[in-house]
């Protein structure tokens, strides 16, 4: 039985997910390196620096480490100035009524994230008491699809990670999810995950009673 479910953020929450392409889109036309949205789907869920190196992958020069991080730095600046104007309208359609109805039901929620802007946008959002716990890039050193962030975030919750549901956008989130031994709803309008035990285009097209059908919520105990 589900007893907690975690939440990634970007992308499935919240629209983040097209601040963080659009950033790097600006960096790498920037450096003249190709990129798109489809190589943009392998940065999904993964670091900032991992991401970097995915994106460098097809630059027609080698960079040192002082200039990767530059450019990870200009990177995360565009990426900022985007969440200025982050308001909770900017949530995705279906996420405050299915954490209204998982709450209801005394199914534990938590977030996620690989994102170490977490809490930045958290408080734009206004949403940090709709969870029981919130884990992020900041908290552990190994970014998705290590199982880090979803361990960390189950022992928070005080659930035994085979009786948590991850919901994620992202392939390194689903694999993260699997090897932390949870079982994964992906959510992806686009592109066909490997791996959940279900996909839905997103959160609006699952309540809570299809997540009970599919996985079976229960209580968290007291
Ligand atoms: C994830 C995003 O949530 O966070 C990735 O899907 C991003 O695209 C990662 O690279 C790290 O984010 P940040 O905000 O720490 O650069
Ligand atoms: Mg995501």
């Amino acid at each position: 039985m589900i007893q907690a479910v975690i939440f990634d953020l970007d992308g499935v929450l919240v629209t983040t997910d097209e601040g963080h392409y659009l950033a790097w889109q600006r960096v790498a036309s920037e450096a003249g390196i190709p990129f798109d949205r489809t190589i943009n789907q392998r940065l999904r869920g993964v670091s900032r620096m991992e991401s970097l190196e995915i994106l460098l992958e097809r630059a027609p020069r080698e960079y040192t480490e002082p200039e990767k991080r530059a450019l990870a730095d200009r990177k995360n600046s565009f990426y900022r100035a985007s969440l200025e104007g982050l308001s909770p309208t900017d949530l995705l359609a279906g996420s405050a009524v299915m954490l209204r109805g998982l709450r209801a039901r005394g199914v534990r929620t938590a977030i996620g994230s690989s994102s170490r802007n977490t809490p930045t946008i958290v408080d734009r959002l206004g949403i940090r008491n709709w969870f029981d716990a919130i884990v992020d890039g900041n908290d552990v050193p190994r970014s998705k699809p290590a199982p880090d962030i979803f361990l960390l975030a189950a022992a928070r919750v005080d659930v035994p990670a085979a009786n948590c549901l991850v919901i994620e956008d992202a392939q390194a989130g689903v694999d993260a999810g699997r090897s932390a031994g949870m079982n994964v709803l992906g959510v992806n309008p686009h592109y066909n995950l490997n791996g959940p035990d279900r996909q839905v285009p997103s959160l609006a097209d699952a309540s809570v009673d299809d997540l009970d059908e599919w996985f079976g919520l229960a209580p968290a105990a007291p």
